[in-house]
């Protein structure tokens, strides 16, 4: 297994990444969640296999373990599920040593790192990602939180895990359109941060496609030191370098959103943006077209779209515009948009002429 350390002084903490034997878990759960009272599985449906070996490792430790299902999808990311998942820790007796354990994607993720986030002003938690998605991005970096019904991610707290624990058989069970949507934010990596993991994901895609596990290792381990590196130094999202995480978000949301949310999985919409933020960066001169032939040319590859497909309703430019302003990205009716200048290397521009994103907003 790889370890990658997410730095951030008292509440650093190991990310582990490969094929792990059952009682490596153990090994490290002993190490990193010492003095656990319980262990509270919340699993995601669609997960359950994988969760009940975890919790047979975990009960090695501590024979006080217990599992809560969550149905699958965006939906449970409420305050229903939210206020029921309390309750269940009332009926457990948890109390501050019970240590909160996530199986499942990002839905998973973020509504069970809210609930350790809260239960009690806080508990231990343990990120156990199984989406490609999860694994490079939402497991790390502490952003927990649920949705309203009128927006997404309005409810929330920063809350870092004690450890994450990736093992990449999970993804064997994961659909191909899930896998695929992950890539997006692995490409988003190589654009606006390491132009040599751009390069190794070009001549690797034909690995990376059949998930082959060394490849597959080399690659959730780079995207989760990135993201570490970006997290430890902005952990609160205060500096404004967090922010570069948001590549292609701005126009991604706005296309999750009007296309109602469904229609594109995240990561096709990002690739979709990424595409509509690297074209808009090539007209104001900030990039060059042959690194977005790149960009386009590996998100193809990934199966990822870059268009706005016109199997759908079609979203029109200005209907764009407006609900990228709604994001909650824009600061002081600002459109703030991250944009490249070369491979690894993204700004954020401040005044960017609307009739411009307008000639890209279009698909
Ligand atoms: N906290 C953060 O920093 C952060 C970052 C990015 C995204 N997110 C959030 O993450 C969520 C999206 O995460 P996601 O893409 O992982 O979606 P998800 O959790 O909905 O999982 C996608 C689908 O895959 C299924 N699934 C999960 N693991 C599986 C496996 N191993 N085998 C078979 N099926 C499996 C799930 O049941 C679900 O149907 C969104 O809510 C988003 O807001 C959070
Ligand atoms: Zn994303």
């Amino acid at each position: 297994m790889r370890s990658i350390s997410v730095p951030l002084d008292s509440r650093a903490y190991p990310i582990h990444i490969g094929v792990p034997e059952a009682t490596e878990l153990c090994l490290a759960v002993h190490q990193y969640c010492s003095g656990a009272s319980s262990f509270i599985l919340i699993a995601d449906r669609n997960v359950l296999p994988i969760a009940q070996k975890i919790r047979e490792s975990l009960a090695v430790n501590v024979s006080n373990t217990a599992m809560v299902e969550i149905p699958s999808g965006e939906a449970s990311k409420s305050i229903e599920q939210l206020g029921r998942l309390w309750q269940q820790m009332a009926l457990l007796r948890a109390d501050r040593q019970a240590v909160i354990v996530a199986v499942g994607g990002g839905v998973v993720g973020d509504l069970a790192g809210f609930l350790a986030a809260s239960w009690n002003r806080g508990v231990r938690l343990l990120q156990v990602p199984t989406t490609l998605l999860s694994m490079v991005d939402s497991s790390v970096g502490g952003k927990t939180g649920i949705n309203l019904p009128q927006a997404k991610n309005v409810i929330g707290a920063f809350w870092q895990p004690s450890m994450v624990w990736i093992d990449l058989r999970s993804l064997d069970s994961l659909p191909e359109r899930e896998f695929k949507s992950g890539l997006a934010e692995v490409v988003k990596y190589g654009v606006i941060m390491d132009p040599d993991f751009f390069g190794w994901l070009e001549v690797n895609a034909k690995s990376i496609l059949d998930r082959d596990v060394q490849v597959l290792e080399y690659l959730v381990s780079r995207c989760c030191e990135l993201k570490a590196q970006v997290v430890s130094a902005d952990e609160h999202e205060t500096t404004g370098l967090r922010a570069i995480l948001n590549y292609g978000h701005t126009f991604g949301h706005a296309i999750e959103a009007l296309a109602q949310y469904g229609t594109y999985l995240h990561g096709e919409a990002i690739s979709i943006g990424m595409t509509m933020a690297g074209r808009l960066a090539v007209e104001l001169h900030r990039w060059t077209e042959q690194e977005l032939g790149r960009q386009t040319e590996l998100l193809e590859t990934f199966g990822l779209p870059t268009r706005l497909s016109n199997r759908h309703e079609p979203i029109s430019p200005e209907s764009m515009v407006q609900a990228m302003m709604l994001d909650k990205k824009t600061s002081h009716g600002q459109l703030r948009l991250i944009l490249p200048s070369r491979l690894g290397h993204v700004e954020t521009v401040k005044e960017v002429p609307i009739d411009a994103i307008l000639r890209h907003a279009d698909g």
